[in-house]
């Protein structure tokens, strides 16, 4: 698909809340034009925001909407997923593809829900999307074309990066790496400032030194060549005050307490998948 196919794409957003009003800030942002996006969504004041953006395909109802789509973003709550899809289940054919942002439901239910001949790509966003900054992971199945492969990244691309998994069952361990991710740096920004006030500081200054030394590790991290260890390392002269800290967290086993929370956020991810069936 080049570029001027992608800008003729119709994506309609299926759910008009949090996520997929960012996804489509995002998308205006990057070039996409209002008339190529459609969003359906039961209530009027979620179709409202959409309408001081630019967007005027809007619906209550999906059926009419979503017909001759390229792809119809599934952003609704995974508990009222079926019940979202019921009304387009065996009305899409293999021209449009579905991306399912919820949480996860396997493709096999989504299949199920939407019918059999509508491909399917699942997606696992995180909340920095939010703000542009997310990390998605993609998976496609079978059925789905490369075309739609590149608008699912195109979309997913308007609110941060995109990796793609070979497997449905990596999006638990993406579940347990970005998925869930931010709350584990919102733990460790947390008991950073919760020390620092210990140790005299006001709580604002702790906060703002932590949440900034926050993004300027996570950055020098995304930006260098060289490896996290050696960047690590760099911050830790022999003898000094940051391998007395580092000590400490090695004494605690801190990297066996991360691998250990990290797998059982992956096994929990895999049982709340199961139960979904
Ligand atoms: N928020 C995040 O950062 C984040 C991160 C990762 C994954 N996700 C996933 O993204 C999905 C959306 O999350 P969100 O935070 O954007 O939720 P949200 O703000 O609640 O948005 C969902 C929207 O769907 C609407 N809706 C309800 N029933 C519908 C139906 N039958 N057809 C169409 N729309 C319907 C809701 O309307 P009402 O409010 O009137 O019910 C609401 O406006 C979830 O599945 C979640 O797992 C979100």
């Amino acid at each position: 698909m080049d570029t001027s196919e992608l800008m003729a794409s119709q994506i309609a957003f299926l759910g008009a809340g949090n996520m997929a009003s960012a996804i489509i800030n995002g998308l205006l942002a990057t070039g996409f034009s209002p008339e190529q996006l459609r969003a359906t969504d039961p209530s009027e004041k979620a179709l409202e925001t959409l309408r001081a953006a630019g967007l005027e395909q809007l619906s209550t109802s999906p059926e009419q909407l979503c017909e001759g789509a390229d792809l119809i973003v599934a952003a609704v709550k995974p508990q009222i997923m079926s019940a979202a899809l019921a009304p387009l289940k065996n009305k899409l054919g293999p021209n449009t593809a579905l991306l399912s942002i919820a949480a996860g439901i396997p493709i096999a239910s989504l299949q199920r829900d939407i019918g059999d001949t509508t491909p399917i790509i699942r997606c696992m966003p995180n909340t920095p999307a939010m703000i542009g900054k997310g990390a998605s992971a993609l998976y496609a199945s079978e059925q789905v074309t490369d075309s739609q492969r590149q608008l699912a990244e195109a979309v997913t691309n308007a609110v941060g990066m995109t990796v793609w998994v070979a497997e449905e069952s990596l999006l638990d361990a993406v579940t347990a790496v970005s998925g869930s991710g931010p709350a584990y740096f919102f733990a460790l920004i947390e008991a950073v400032t919760h020390a620092g006030t210990q140790l005299g500081l006001a709580p604002e200054t702790a906060l703002a030194l932590t949440v900034q030394t926050a993004i300027g590790a996570a950055e020098l991290a995304q930006r260098s060549d060289l490896p996290i260890a050696t960047l690590r390392e760099n911050v830790t002269s022999p003898g000094g005050t940051t391998e007395e800290a580092l000590r400490a967290l090695t004494e605690a086993q801190f990297d066996a307490i991360v691998t250990d929370a990290v797998k059982r956020c992956a096994n929990r991810a895999k049982t709340l998948g199961e139960e979904f069936g």
